[in-house]
């Protein structure tokens, strides 16, 4: 104790130095007025397949193309010898299949290689699941050999793996499974299918997953990039999107309903950024539908989120599509009002309905228990509105229970905006989903964005944000911090934002067309930024209620005389703490006097120790990338607070969460 108290003496003494200089005004937190309750969903998950995210992305599939039902039915895959693709398969939604067969000549082989996403990831000593579905069409008995390739490698060396043999035995359509180790890590590799007798074999749905996914789900998640998600600690998951919620056109929309049922029957969706890489060649991305809607409810369920599936309205995407007749009448939602009628009984439905029995088959006869939907993505003029109205009375009539979500359109003011808030609470709304992709000014300022806010009406989503600088790396450490210091204001008004979801959430290094983004991968590697970060320590220390903190008599919010402050504070009734996030954007180290307003200001007993979580680097541009993936990392440390004030010091450019025990 004698040390503690040596120790603390010596941290005065220090701070007293720095503050000769750059001493603040206290922060006060007010303990005697718990203020508003922070909801369980106030910092969650937005994702979208957009970047690769979904196929060769979270969805731990490794082969593209593996039902050759692409419009260019072996894009992704090469051929040799005697190789036909044929449309009369197994699986009615996905009728094309490839028939291999003696190519005629003592040295031609057949065979089929797949090129995967960007190449296949392979780790050593971890397993790999290879499956197909086959028969001999002639009733012959035949067989496949399967082999692995590094294409890194020159002359494309062979790996390190079993060389797998399958029987194919049957004339009927057959799940043939073989199991791989790999002894060597491979960024790149490829796989073969070779015909290994004179028989002909047909292969449909081809698939190789790791056996170890996240929950080790057969149909499952890469488990690097769930892993990342869970360790967010998301209070609500939004999905498919997004864009692609409404497709290119009606046509390419997100139909949930093709996403359920047996995998190899979901089928192809164009991906509605398949035509948005400036940058790139890539008629090829496509949706697989594997990581469907059942996965994921499954995945919010297993992250701990409430889920918050988005239906089209029945408007295409408008930045594509400004002609009324590319959208549907309104006299004609029918079948677009069915299938979120229909979402609800698949998500919460008895297992004796008809959606219920389909979750139920799936794995999950449990409901899911579906609280909110959003209908509509970024839509905008009378036509949303219009068009809403006629799901909110039917949803309504059917499930008063449930939320709804309706948007704001693709921007956070303007014309647009001032025109659909009204329009939502005219029809009831219970949250409305506002976008911005700004810049650091607009962060900056958007801190106090909902000081100002009618507290009556529709909640705020803020469903899709993140600070864009131009000219600079993306996902850099600067932009990370406007992010921190806008959500300070998020906070302070959880009374009225009740959901907030930072966008993009994934990007393949090889395969994105939208950046900044939370999460970058490779085939092998995750890349947690900066922004990842800072979500993570405002949902982690979420807390419980609101608590009042002020810097001369006023929330602090960078406001003249607050020397670049902004910071929020709340309790944690559930842990009996209090968590004060202050973040730092001035260019000075400071030394913040936090003192907590209490009753007798006497009762406190003995010093607290106060842990502290900071994020702070000294270069604004620095950023985590695949090779310096920790490079920005938070860091702990522990102050001692003696009474009831802790002298807390804060650096240059950083954001620090102090968690101090309530006395
Ligand atoms: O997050 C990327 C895109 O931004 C979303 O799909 C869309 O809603 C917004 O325009």
């Amino acid at each position: 104790m004698k040390y503690r108290h040596l120790l603390s003496f010596f941290a005065l003494a220090a701070s007293l130095s720095v503050q000769a200089q750059n001493t603040t005004q206290e922060l006060v937190l007010n303990t005697l007025k718990p203020g508003a309750e922070i909801q369980k969903t106030m910092y969650g998950i937005f994702f979208e397949d957009i970047n690769f995210a979904a196929d060769g992305g979270l969805y731990a599939e490794m082969i593209k193309n593996r039902s050759f039902e692409f419009p260019q039915a072996l894009q992704g895959w090469k051929t040799a010898g005697n190789v036909k693709i044929m449309d009369d398969g197994p699986f009615e939604r996905n009728p094309h299949y490839a028939r291999l067969s003696d190519p005629g000549h003592a040295h031609k082989r057949t065979v089929l290689e797949n090129e995967g996403f960007f190449g296949m990831g392979i780790e050593k000593d971890h397993e790999y699941r290879f499956s197909v579905w086959a028969r001999v069409p002639d009733g012959k008995p035949s067989k496949l050999r399967v082999e692995f390739v590094d294409v890194l490698r020159e002359e494309h060396g062979r790996m390190n793996f079993d060389r797998v043999k399958l029987d194919i035995d049957s004339k009927e359509w057959k799940k043939y499974t073989a199991t791989f180790k790999s002894s060597e890590t491979h960024a790149k590799a490829y796989v073969r299918i070779f015909l290994d007798d004179k028989e002909t074999v047909d292969v449909e749905h081809v698939s190789l997953f790791p056996t170890d996914t996240f929950n080790g789900h057969e149909n499952g998640m890469r488990k690097d990039l769930a892993q990342a998600l869970a360790d967010l600690k998301p209070g609500v998951f939004r999905f498919p999107g997004g864009c692609i919620v409404e497709g290119s056109d009606l046509d390419t929309r997100y139909q949930w309903k093709n996403s359920v049922g047996p995998v190899e029957n979901r089928p192809l969706n164009q991906n509605r950024w398949q035509y948005t890489f400036t940058h790139r060649f890539y008629p090829d991305y496509y949706q697989s539908y594997g990581l469907g809607f059942y996965e994921y409810f499954l995945l919010s369920e297993e992250i701990g989120s409430e889920p918050l599936p988005i239906l089209s309205v029945g408007l295409a995407c408008q930045y594509q599509n400004d002609d009324m007749s590319a959208h549907v009448p309104v006299d004609q939602l029918d079948s677009y009002v069915q299938d979120a009628l229909d979402l609800i009984e698949f998500a919460n439905g008895d297992v004796t309905t008809t959606w219920g029995k389909l979750r139920a088959d799936m794995g999950h006869p449990a409901p899911f228990n579906l609280k909110y939907l959003g209908i509509g993505n970024e839509q905008w003029g009378p036509e949303y509105p219009e068009r809403l109205e006629v799901f909110v009375k039917a949803l309504r009539k059917a499930h008063p229970e449930i939320k709804l979500v309706g948007s704001s359109g693709p921007d956070p003011d303007g014309e647009k905006f001032d025109y659909l808030w009204p329009e939502m609470n005219r029809l009831g709304a219970d949250l409305v989903d506002e976008h911005f992709y700004r810049p650091v000014d607009f962060f900056k300022k958007a801190a106090t964005r909902y000081d100002n806010y009618p507290r009556k009406g529709a909640k705020v989503f803020a469903g899709e944000y993140a600070c864009h600088e131009d000219g600079k790396a993306w996902n850099h450490y600067y932009a990370a911090l406007m992010e921190a210091a806008f959500m300070t204001g998020l906070e302070r008004n959880a009374d009225i934002v009740h959901m907030a979801t930072y966008a993009p959430l994934f990007a393949h290094v090889e395969g994105w067309q939208w950046r900044p983004d939370m999460i970058w991968f490779d085939n092998l590697k995750t890349v947690r930024t900066c922004s990842y970060y800072v979500q993570q320590l405002y949902s982690v220390y979420k807390g419980t209620n609101v608590m009042p903190l002020t810097m001369g008599n006023q929330p602090v919010t960078g406001a003249e005389g607050q020397e670049g402050l902004f910071a929020t504070a709340c309790l944690d009734k559930a842990t009996n703490q209090y968590y004060v996030k202050i973040v730092n954007v001035s260019k000075k180290d400071l030394t913040v006097p936090v003192t907590l307003k209490v009753k007798k200001p006497k009762a406190a007993v003995a010093d607290r120790d106060v842990h502290c979580i900071r994020f702070s680097c000294g270069d604004p541009d620095a950023e985590n990338t695949v090779e310096h993936p920790n490079r920005i990392t938070p860091t702990e440390s522990h102050f001692s607070m003696t009474g009831n004030t802790l002298q807390a010091h804060i650096p240059a450019e950083s954001f620090s969460v102090f968690v101090i025990p309530v006395q």
